[in-house]
């Protein structure tokens, strides 16, 4: 008798088709592509960043002023244009630390929540390194809720505008996606917010 055709054998088959099945309905993903401005303030009227940790490490050797692990916590407003009265959006909320003795970097552990849209109440969170004298740096999307649970992806961060000394314009070019088999009730793409 054919060894391939013994019962414990018909299961092996049965197990590894369900396994490759499984890795093939994961494989598909839904794109969800989202462009944001964040308005970070870290002093004055409207601010939305305060200094957590400041001058507390060893003097930075480039950044003049600046200490190694300054930290700013941030409560950033989020909106679908880049000016401030644009429609309000999220908020993003985390921290960024100045991450190297020399090098001008910071490491950010930022987590977004829309409060508008079909993505209302989900988040993504980001996290990566930025070089803060690049036009554009990019970051990576580790992950969500809600409609963005299993969000996986990365995302353009750069200056939009500088307002003023202490209030500065972000503007976030995400581009992530979630499993296919999450909920479909939200569009790949939100309409005034969607990355042509
Ligand atoms: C977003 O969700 C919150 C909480 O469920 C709700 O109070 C609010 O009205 C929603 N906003 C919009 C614009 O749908
Ligand atoms: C976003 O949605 C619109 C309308 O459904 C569609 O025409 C467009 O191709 C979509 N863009 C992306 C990047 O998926």
């Amino acid at each position: 008798m054919a060894s391939f055709a013994k019962p414990q054998h018909l299961l092996l088959v049965a197990t590894v088709a369900i396994a490759l099945l499984l890795v093939a309905a994961d494989a598909r993903r839904r794109p969800v592509h989202l462009r944001l401005y964040m308005h970070d303030i870290i002093g004055g009227p409207g601010q939305t960043a305060i200094h957590l940790i400041r001058n507390v490490g060893p003097p930075h050797t480039s950044l003049k002023g600046a200490y190694f692990g300054d930290t700013v916590a941030i409560d950033d407003l989020v909106t679908e244009g880049p000016a401030i009265d644009s429609r309000a959006v999220g908020r993003a909320q985390g921290t960024y630390m100045l991450s190297s003795q020399h090098e001008q970097v910071l490491v950010a552990a930022v987590t977004v929540v829309l409060t508008d849209g079909p993505y209302n109440g989900s988040t993504f969170a980001v996290a990566g390194r930025v070089k803060i004298f690049d036009d554009t740096t990019e970051l990576a999307v580790v992950g969500g809720t809600g409609q963005l649970r299993r969000a996986a992806g990365h995302l353009l961060w750069k200056t939009a505008e500088w307002v003023s000394e202490v209030y500065m314009v972000l503007e976030l070019v995400v581009h992530m996606s979630v499993p296919a088999t999450a909920s479909t009730a939200a569009p790949a793409n939100w309409s005034s917010l969607a990355v042509e």
